[in-house]
C-alpha cells in the first residue's frame, strides 16, 4: 500500500512539474508578444499625437523637431527617438537614441519585411539590454517624407517573466502539495471502504460488484483446500506414494532412467572391489526414485571393477545389499568416452549451459562420437523395455538426442527428459553448430523438463528460432507433426528423510570428530563447501570471499576454518586441471597469510568423499557456502538442510542457483562481491541459535514438503495426462474413420 502511494505520488509530482514547464514556455512566451504588441501600438500613437507638430518642424526646423522629439520620449521606457528622412538622411535625435540604430540601415530593413506597409517594429539585444524599435512613418508639412524611430527598452519584460517563473513555482508547489494531501486522504478513505466491502463481501453477502471477485476467491480457496485435503490424506510425497502415482496414472510397472552417470561405481581395491557412490546432484536425486519405483537403470559403466560384476546382459542388481532394481551398464571405448563425454558433452554443452566465463569448445569428431554414444545408449534403453508403451526418463545434458532414437523405436513410449543444467538463452543455444539437432532430439519426449520457469522459456525461445512446429504458449508445448511435447518446470530435490541420515553422528559429535579429524581448536567454528571441483562451482570465489572475512573481521582469524571437500571431476579436460591447480594455490595463499601455530583458515580436502562422510561434515558445521557462478538447482543446498536436524547452522547460498528460489530464507549472495560474501560469513557466524532456528525450519518445511518423491510424481502424472489426451484424441480419429468407412 505504501509503495504504491509513494509510486503514485511520484508520478503525480512529475506530472504536475511537467505541465508546470509547459505552462511556464507557454505564458513567457505568449506575454513577451502581448507586450511587443503593447509597445507598438504605444510607438505609434505617440507618433501619431506628435504628428502635427512633426509636420510643421520636419526638415524645416531642427531645435523645433528635436524638442518634439524630446517631448514623445517623456514616457519613462522610452530610451529614445530620431526623425530619418525616407533617403536615409537622420534629421533629429534624442540624447538617448541608441548609435547602433542607423536611419539608412533601419529603413532598408524595413523595406525588405514590411515593403507595403507605414509602420514596422523589431527587438533587438544592444549591449545595454534588450530594446523594442518601432518605426513609423510621418509626411513633412513641408520638404520630403520620412520615419520617426522610437526605441524602448525591455528589460522590464525580462524582469515580468523572472516574475511570473517565481510565481509558477510556488503555484506548482502549492498544488503539488494540495493534490498530494487530497489523494493521501481520498485513497486513505476508498482503501477503509474498499478493505471493509471485501471484507463484508467474504464473509457474508457481497455487494454487487463484488460479486465475480468474490466467487472467484472462493473457488480458489475451496481448490486450494482440497490440494491440502488430498495431500494430507496421502501424508506427503513419499517413495509409497509415488510408486502408487506410477502404478494409478500410468499403469506403468517400472520405468527405466537413462542417466549418463550410473548410481554405483564398482572400484578394484587391493584384492577386493568397492561401491563407490559418485557426487553427483542427478544420482542424489534419481536414486531414491529408483528405489521407489523399481525398473531398470541403464548407465555408463565406469567402475574400474564394473565388468567384473556384472551378468551376462551386463546387468547388475543395486542397491548393494538391499537389491530393488537394476542397473545396465553401456560400455565405452576409450575414443567414444573422450569425444561424447569429455569432448562434446562437457568442453561444448556443459560451459555453453552456464554462464560461467569459459568459452565451450565444439568439435565435428566429438558430436560425431555423441551422436554415436546416444544411439548406443538408446538401443539399451530399448532393449531392457518389456512393454510397447514403457515410461523412459531421461537424464540431462550426455543424451539430448536420445529422445528422438528412443521414439523412432518405440512411438507409444512416455519420455520424460529432464535437463539438469541451466538452458541459456535462444541467442547462445545458437552458437552451438548442432543446435537443430539437439533441440529436435529432445522434442522426441513428451515432457522437457527444466528446474525453472526461466529455463522453459529460453527453450521455447529456442525451438521458436531454429526447428519447424508450432508453439502453443498457452499449455506450453511444441507441436510437431500433431504430437505434444510439454515443456515444464519441475525443480528437482532430495529424498527426505535422507536415508544416509541414520548412519551420521549427531551434530554435536559430527563437530567434535571432525575438529579432532582435522587438528582444530575444540571451540574452532568451522564452514564447509561439498562440490565437485568444478568452475562453475565459484571455490575460488568462495575462498576469496574467506580470506575478505579474515581480513575485515580479524576476530575471526584463529578461530574460523574453511574446509572445502573437491571430488575430483572430470580431471582428463585441461580447464579443469588448471582450476585443481589454481584452486590449491589460492587455498595455500591464504593459508599462508593467516596461518599462525597450528591454525589453518582453510582445510581444501580434494577427494571422494562417501555420502556417509559428507553428511558429517553438514551437520559438524556452523554455515555451508554454496557459491555457484551458475547452477541449475543445485542439492548441496537441500542436502545442507536436510542433514541439519538440529535446526541450527546457516546457509550462504549464490543468488545464481536454482535453488536460491527455493530456500528464500538462506543468506542470499552475489558470490561475485567478496565484500558482500565475507559480510554474510561474518552475519553467519554472529547469528543467534533463535535466528538459525527460524531460517532452518522453515528451510526444512520445504525440502521435506517439495522433496524429490513430489518431483517425479508431478512429472509421471503430467505425462499421464498428456498419454490420457492423446489415447482420447486416438479413439476420436479412428472413430471417425470408422464412421467414414461405414458411410463408404
Ligand atoms: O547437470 C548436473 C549434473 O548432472 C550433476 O548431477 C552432476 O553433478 C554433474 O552434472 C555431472 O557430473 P559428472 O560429469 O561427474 O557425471
Amino acid at each position: 500500500m505504501m509503495n504504491r502511494m509513494v509510486r503514485f505520488l511520484s508520478v503525480l509530482l512529475v506530472g504536475l512539474g511537467l505541465l508546470a514547464l509547459v505552462a511556464y514556455a507557454v505564458l513567457s512566451r505568449t506575454t513577451r508578444s502581448w507586450f511587443e504588441a503593447d509597445l507598438t501600438l504605444r510607438s505609434r500613437l505617440a507618433v501619431a499625437s506628435a504628428r502635427e507638430s512633426l509636420a510643421a518642424h520636419w526638415d524645416t526646423n531642427q531645435t523645433k523637431l528635436s524638442q518634439t522629439l524630446a517631448d514623445i520620449t517623456r514616457d519613462e521606457r522610452i530610451m529614445g527617438a530620431a526623425a530619418c528622412k525616407a533617403t536615409g538622411e537622420l534629421l533629429a535625435s534624442t540624447d538617448g537614441f541608441p548609435g547602433e540604430f542607423d536611419c539608412r540601415k533601419v529603413l532598408d530593413l524595413m523595406r525588405r519585411d514590411a515593403p507595403d506597409s507605414s509602420a514596422w517594429s523589431t527587438t533587438a539585444e544592444l549591449s545595454s539590454g534588450p530594446v523594442h524599435l518601432s518605426v513609423t512613418q510621418v509626411e513633412g508639412a513641408v520638404g520630403s517624407p520620412g520615419v520617426v524611430m522610437l526605441v524602448h527598452d525591455l528589460s522590464f519584460l525580462g524582469r515580468r517573466v523572472a516574475t511570473t517563473r517565481r510565481f509558477l513555482v510556488v503555484a506548482f508547489f502549492v498544488l503539488s502539495l494540495g493534490a498530494a494531501v487530497v489523494t493521501l486522504l481520498a485513497a486513505r478513505v476508498a482503501w477503509r471502504g474498499w478493505t471493509l466491502d471485501l471484507r463484508r463481501a467474504l464473509t457474508g453477502a457481497p455487494s454487487r460488484e463484488l460479486q465475480p471477485l468474490v466467487r472467484d476467491v472462493r473457488a480458489l480457496a475451496e481448490r486450494l483446500a482440497q490440494e491440502r485435503r488430498t495431500e494430507a490424506q496421502a501424508g506427503g510425497w513419499s517413495p509409497q506414494r509415488l510408486r502408487s502415482t506410477l502404478t494409478e496414472h500410468l499403469q506403468g510397472e517400472r520405468i527405466v532412467i537413462l542417466a549418463n552417470r550410473e548410481p554405483y561405481i564398482h572400484e578394484k581395491a587391493g584384492d577386493g572391489v568397492r561401491v563407490l557412490h559418485p557426487a553427483s546432484g542427478l544420482v542424489t536425486a534419481l536414486e531414491p526414485v529408483m528405489r521407489a519405483c523399481s525398473g531398470v537403470w541403464v548407465g555408463h559403466g565406469s567402475g574400474s571393477a564394473d565388468r567384473a560384476t556384472v551378468d551376462a546382459s551386463d546387468r547388475v542388481r543395486v542397491p548393494p545389499g538391499e537389491e530393488s532394481y537394476l542397473l545396465r551398464r553401456v560400455w565405452l571405448s576409450e575414443e567414444e568416452e573422450r569425444g561424447y563425454y569429455y569432448g562434446f558433452s562437457n568442453e561444448g554443452l556443459w560451459p555453453l549451459c552456464h554462464v560461467a566465463h569459459t568459452r565451450p569448445i565444439f568439435r565435428s569428431e566429438d558430436f560425431e562420437h555423441y551422436v554415436g554414444v546416444n544411439r548406443k545408449f538408446a538401443e539399451a534403453v530399448c532393449a531392457e523395455v518389456d512393454v510397447d508403451d514403457p515410461i523412459v526418463l531421461v537424464q540431462d545434458y550426455h543424451f539430448a538426442l536420445a529422445p528422438k532414437m528412443i521414439r523412432a523405436k518405440l512411438p507409444r513410449a512416455t519420455i520424460i527428459t529432464f535437463w539438469h543444467t541451466p538452458w541459456p538463452n535462444a541467442e547462445r543455444i545458437g552458437i552451438c553448430p548442432w543446435r537443430e539437432e539437439l533441440i529436435s532430439g529432445l522434442l522426441g519426449s513428451s515432457v522437457v523438463g527444466f528446474h525453472t520457469q526461466q529455463h522453459c522459456n529460453n527453450f521455447i525461445d529456442s525451438v521458436d528460432a531454429f526447428v519447424e512446429s508450432r508453439i502453443d504458449r498457452e499449455a506450453n508445448a511444441v507441436v510437431q507433426r500433431a504430437r505434444r511435447t510439454l515443456v515444464r518446470p519441475y525443480p528437482i530435490s532430495i529424498e527426505w528423510p535422507v536415508h544416509w541420515l541414520s548412519q551420521v553422528p549427531t551434530a554435536a559429535d559430527a563437530r567434535t570428530q571432525v575438529r579432532q579429524e582435522l587438528g582444530l581448536a575444540p571451540d574452532a567454528l568451522i564452514g564447509v563447501g561439498i562440490d565437485r571441483l568444478d568452475y562453475t562451482k565459484g571455490i575460488e570465489e568462495r575462498l576469496s570471499a574467506v580470506d575478505q572475512l579474515l581480513e575485515r573481521y580479524p576476530e575471526y582469524r584463529g578461530k574460523f576454518t574453511f574446509v572445502q571437500l573437491a571430488a575430483p571431476s572430470r580431471t582428463k579436460i585441461a580447464n579443469y586441471q588448471s582450476l585443481n591447480e589454481r584452486v590449491e594455490a589460492l587455498a595455500a595463499s591464504i593459508n599462508g597469510k593467516w596461518a599462525s601455530g597450528s591454525y589453518q583458515p582453510i582445510a581444501l580436502l580434494r577427494s571422494h568423499h562417501e555420502p556417509v562422510t559428507v553428511f558429517k561434515y553438514y551437520r559438524a558445521a556452523n554455515l555451508c557456502y554454496v557459491s555457484s557462478l551458475h547452477d541449475g538447482m543445485n542439492l548441496v543446498a537441500k542436502e545442507f538442510v536436510a542433514a541439519r536436524d538440529d535446526e541450527q547452522g546457516v546457509l550462504l547460498l549464490s543468488q545464481f542457483t536454482g535453488a536460491a528460489r527455493d530456500l528464500t530464507e538462506a543468506l542470499i549472495v552475489n558470490p561475485y562481491d567478496f565484500r558482500q560474501a565475507s559480510d554474510a560469513l561474518a552475519t553467519a557466524l554472529k547469528m543467534s541459535g533463535e535466528e538459525q532456528r527460524d531460517r532452518m525450519r522453515s528451510m526444512r518445511r520445504f525440502v521435506s514438503e517439495f522433496n524429490v518423491y513430489r518431483w517425479a510424481g508431478r512429472m509421471l502424472v503430467d505425462a499421464a495426462e498428456l498419454r490420457r489426451k492423446e489415447r482420447l484424441s486416438g479413439r476420436w480419429s479412428s472413430g471417425a474413420l470408422g464412421l467414414r468407412t461405414v458411410s463408404a
